[in-house]
Parts: structure tokens; sequence; C-alpha cells
């Protein structure tokens, strides 16, 4: 078919533009990350940091090659739901924080809710990521909803994101039939984590929740921003070795933006060239992660998701949230995909995923390990 021609002489080009060419010392670093599958500190700085883009290229096409070998030329398609942004937590840099009165506060409906599963359903969505702001009795009441989503569509996966819980709610809900938590550990630093937060939010109690997910059963997702304001490198190597430790099946990773309604709005964004490179580094680090190349990414460069996919990542949240309550859930300013229709959005992803040689997956997208060195997972 021609355009199948067309795509695959796109691809190969591609590849060849951006084929490891560097002789260097960093390609001696990523190929010694790709078999030990972990690094000295010096070493992850150095690939972190580099701003040779022949070493990028290097490190981006050793994080493909093993994504390929774990997950083939598919990646996963998200439906993201925003169910709620009534948020009882007053989080430094994002912009549905409790204290931005700019915020008109919603809740959608069961039935849009269920709505919004359908449609993605329909389209060909294997996981509905249920998110919203942190709210303890919503949240407890939701389980109810989860049930139904189950008992609906017993084939599809259902993610939540809603914060940091009391263990019986994330029980219930598990229990309801959720399969999978998302929960940022937004810096594993606890001095640099206390800067974006306000005081009695600690990383401790984060850290207890992740470990409750996980002994729950959850697939459970963590990971931060690049580029929030105080991080340092050092920072964001304390945070490569949390996810070492912790090993979760999901690590989720964007730029910091910034809202003008924060406390932090005036800082500048974080780099894109960098989290990419965060991407190929945990992807070698975590064969066998879920990485979505976030919206963040996709925000601060239109061309996110394929650079994203082509680092390494092999996931792609799309949103599902119904238009009117979409503008009301912004994070950070001017949040990707605002404007754009759903289907529409899915027909553009599949484009831009055949233009890479990439095609989407139709199942459920759950982690599955492959071949990972045996670790232990204590935090
Ligand atoms: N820029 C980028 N990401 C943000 N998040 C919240 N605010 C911002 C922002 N200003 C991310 C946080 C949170 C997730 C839901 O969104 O990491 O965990």
């Amino acid at each position: 078919m021609g355009w199948q021609i067309v795509s695959n002489f796109k691809y190969t080009k591609l590849l060849s533009e951006r084929k490891c060419i560097f002789a260097g010392k960093m390609k001696l670093l990523v190929e010694e990350l790709r078999e030990k599958r972990t690094l000295g500190d010096a070493g992850l700085m150095e690939l972190l940091t580099s701003e040779d883009p022949s070493a990028d290229a290097c490190l981006f096409a050793a994080a493909r090659e093993t994504a390929e070998a774990h997950f083939g030329r598919q990646v996963f398609l998200r439906a993201l739901i925003e169910w709620s942004n009534i948020c009882r937590n007053d989080c430094l840099y994002c912009g549905i924080r409790r204290s931005n009165p700019d915020v008109r506060r919603y809740s959608l409906s069961r039935e849009s809710i269920l709505r919004c599963c359908e449609n993605a359903w329909r389209l060909g969505l294997r996981t509905f990521v249920l998110q919203g702001g942190e709210n303890p009795p919503a949240a407890e009441k939701l389980a109810g909803l989860v049930a139904e989503i189950r008992a609906s569509w017993p084939q599809a996966a259902i993610t939540l994101s809603l914060g940091e819980l009391p263990a019986d709610t994330y029980a219930r809900l598990r229990q309801a039939g959720a399969d999978r938590y998302l929960l940022r550990h937004e810096s594993a630093d606890p001095a640099h984590y206390a800067r974006l937060h306000p005081a009695g939010m600690r990383l401790e109690n984060r850290l207890a929740c992740l470990r409750t997910l996980r002994e729950l059963g959850y697939q459970t997702g963590m990971g931060m921003m690049v580029g929030s304001p105080f991080q340092t490198t050092g920072n964001l190597l304390a945070d490569i070795r949390l996810l070492e430790r912790f090993r979760p099946e999901m690590i989720g990773i964007g730029p910091f933006i910034p809202h003008p309604a924060t406390p932090l709005g005036a800082y500048p964004a974080g780099s894109s060239e960098r989290t990419l490179r965060l991407y190929a580094i945990l992807r070698l680090m975590h064969p066998d992660a879920l990485i979505p190349a976030t919206t963040a990414l996709s925000t601060l460069r239109p061309d996110g998701r394929t650079a994203g996919i082509l680092a390494g990542a092999n996931v792609i949240m799309t949103n599902f949230t119904p238009a009117v309550e979409r503008a009301e859930y912004a994070l950070y300013e001017g949040k990707a995909s605002l404007a754009v229709e759903t289907a529409e959005n899915i027909r553009k992803i599949h484009e831009e995923l055949a233009a890479i040689g990439r095609t989407v997956s139709p199942s459920r997208g759950d982690y599955q390990e492959n071949h990972s060195q045996d670790t232990d997972n204590h935090v």
C-alpha cells in the first residue's frame, strides 16, 4: 500500500538521521547503562546534562531499541478523564490548587464519566484513567462508579490518580476493580519537596501511600516534573535513584510549566531536552516500565509525543474530558489538546505514530515483567 511505503520511508530516513554516530565517551556510558541497567552517579550526570546532540542521538537510539525489544513497535493509548478539579491541596506549582479562586470547580456526573468511557472504548482505547484533585470523601464515593465501569467494560483497565488517600479508601477502590494508580512523588529530596508544597505535605507520607498502593496490588506509577523551581541536577539524580529502588510499573515525567495564578508562576519552564533524556535514561534502567510521553511535553513542543516515543517512551495519554470542563482542569498554562476534538485527536495520533513506524496497541497495556533483574523493592 502506498501510504505504508511512504511512512516506512520516512521512518527509515528519520532513523538514519538520528542514528548513533558518536564514538566517544558518551557512547561507552550509554552502552554500559544499556547492559547493566544502572550507572554510577558521575555517568548519569554526564548523560543528563550533556548538551551534545550526537550524545543525545546515541542515548535515544539505545532507549528506542530497548523499548522495541520489550514492546515491539506498539504504543499504548490511555483515555484521560479529568473527573474533578476540586482539590484540598495547595501545591505551589499547580493551577487547580485550593487557593486559586479563578478556577470554576466541577465534578463530572456519573453519566458524563460513563459517556467518556463509552467514547474511549469505541475509539479503541483499553485503559481509562480517572484523574482528579485530592478529595478523600469524593474519592471514597467513587468506588461505586469504579465497580460500574469494571462491570460494563470487563476488558478495560482502570487507572486512578486521585492523590493521597487513606489506606482503606485505596483498598475499597482496588476491590471495586481499579488496576493501577498514579501518584507522582514530585521530588525525592525532602528539602526540595518542601519548597514545592505547603507545610503539612510531606514526602514521607507520599512514599507511604506508594508502598500501600503496591501492597494492595495496584500497578503503581510515580514520577516528577523536570525543571521544577529550585530543582538541581542532584535532585534529579536522587529521583532516578528513588525510581531505581522502588521500581514502579509506570514512570510519569513531564517538564514543569508555570501557571501564572500560582506562587511559582514566574519561574521558567523545564527543558524538553532534559525531559527526553530522562525518558531515555529511565527506559534503559527500566526496560519493562510503562513510560508516557506526557501532555506537558506536548505543550512545550508540538512534536512532543513522537519525540518522546523516539526517546524510549511507550505510552500516550489522550484527553477524553468533555470540552466544557477540560478548560477548568488547567494544571499549567497553555495545556496541549485544550481545543482538540477527541476523535480527531486519536486520528492524528495514529497518523503521527505511523510516520515514525509505530502502531497503536490493541491491548490494555498492563505491566509485564520480561527480563527485569532481581532487585529489592524497598524505598
Ligand atoms: N507543570 C507541570 N506539571 C504539573 N503538574 C502539576 N502542576 C504542574 C505544572 N505547573 C503535574 C504534577 C502532578 C500531575 C498531576 O501534574 O506532577 O503530579
